[in-house]
């Protein structure tokens, strides 16, 4: 059942930052690792270069430079977040949760801390949860954050995978919306079938298949995808969740003025938003310069919107659209109070 609102759910984004590592890959730089080109991947993907953590850098490093300025933007202190949610699948290491990390290094030492999987969708999953921790009065101030290495999971012996991939974070700042200012929540909706649990995975260093030399050998470390199957669930299901929420809300697409997919595929965009209806003004598209930065991806779009001075005018609306592994999904539409 997706929780919305014709009037908000009295809960809004009160600040957003991000970051992106220094360091890039080009796509000529893929050429000479494997057999591709920027000819075959600019066409396919709308990518040209993606972000790659430096050697020093880990997801917990990316994700508090993003909080630091989404806390920043907010003005709000560290001291006052009392629950942080990192959505991540590519943590420091499986244990600690890379949320203690990121509350340490910023001492947001009043704050609980949890990450949350739910791989590209996992930024939509996060603010849905912040959203009603905040709704259900248990939280006041909550910090979410999408942040991803998925560079260092990526196999630069397959080309059809490791085109797609770049690091980078994007965090949010959640509040109760009992002040005008911020993007209000007005609907949030999420899922997810296991059925699709095999398209896109990461077979070995689980409890399944413990990580061995065996395992590494093999390659199972590696992010491995069942590409044309991920585009095409991925068009259906974003396409389908987009619909939904504008039917539930009682909108039409030109009551919105951005509609931001994940940023997987340039294609696969450009099919999500000509399947609703969106022109190309609404429909925003970042990922050439950044590539899939997976749960960053949706934070990390709007945060550069704001940076290029962007920014959206009271009354005006932007739905976010997201798809990952599992398969997981999600909507959220906000408004501008
Ligand atoms: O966020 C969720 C994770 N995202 C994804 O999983 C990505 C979703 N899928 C995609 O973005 C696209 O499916 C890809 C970009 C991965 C692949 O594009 P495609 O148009 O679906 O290509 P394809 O997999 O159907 O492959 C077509 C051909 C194949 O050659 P043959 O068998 O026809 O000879 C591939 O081997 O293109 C070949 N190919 C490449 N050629 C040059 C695949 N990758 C490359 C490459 N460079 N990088």
């Amino acid at each position: 059942m997706p929780v919305l609102s014709r009037t908000g759910l009295g809960v809004k984004v009160c600040g957003l930052g991000h970051y992106l590592p220094t360091d890039l890959i080009t796509n000529e730089d893929l050429s000479k690792l494997v057999d591709t080109s920027d000819e075959w991947i600019f066409p396919r993907t709308g990518i040209r270069t993606r972000h790659i953590a430096g050697e020093h850098e880990a997801t917990s490093d990316l994700a508090t430079h993003a909080a630091a300025s989404a806390l920043e933007s907010a003005g709000i202190a560290p001291g006052e977040i009392d629950l942080i949610i990192i959505a991540t699948a590519t943590p420091d290491s499986p244990v600690p949760p890379t949320a203690v990390l990121v509350q340490r290094n910023l001492e947001m030492f009043n704050a609980a801390a949890m990450d949350l999987s739910a791989a590209c969708a996992g930024f939509v999953f996060a603010a849905h949860t912040g959203a009603a921790m905040i709704r259900s009065g248990l939280h006041q101030r909550v910090l979410v954050v999408g942040a991803e290495t998925l560079t260092r999971m990526t196999n630069y012996q397959d080309r059809q995978s490791c085109i797609l991939f770049g690091d980078a974070a994007g965090a949010i700042v959640l509040a109760p919306a009992d002040e005008a200012g911020g993007l209000e929540l007005r609907y949030s909706h999420v899922g997810a079938d296991g059925r699709h649990a095999d398209m896109i995975r990461v077979i070995a260093g689980g409890s399944r298949k413990p990580a061995s030399a065996e395992t590494v050998a093999a390659q199972e470390h590696f992010l491995t995808l069942k590409g044309s199957e991920v585009f095409r669930c991925a068009v259906e299901t974003m396409t389908e969740q987009g619909r939904r929420a504008l039917d539930e809300l009682g909108l039409s697409i030109r009551d919105l003025r951005w509609v931001i997919p994940h940023q997987a595929n340039d294609r696969i965009m450009q099919a999500v938003g000509s399947a609703l209806g969106a022109d190309a003004r609404q429909l925003v598209s970042d990922i050439a310069t950044v590539g899939n930065t997976s749960a960053a991806s949706l934070a990390l779009a709007l945060s550069r919107l704001r940076e290029r001075g962007e920014t959206l005018q009271p009354g005006e609306r932007v739905m976010l659209l997201t798809f990952g592994a599992g398969s997981t999904w999600g909507c959220q539409v906000y408004e501008q109070t």
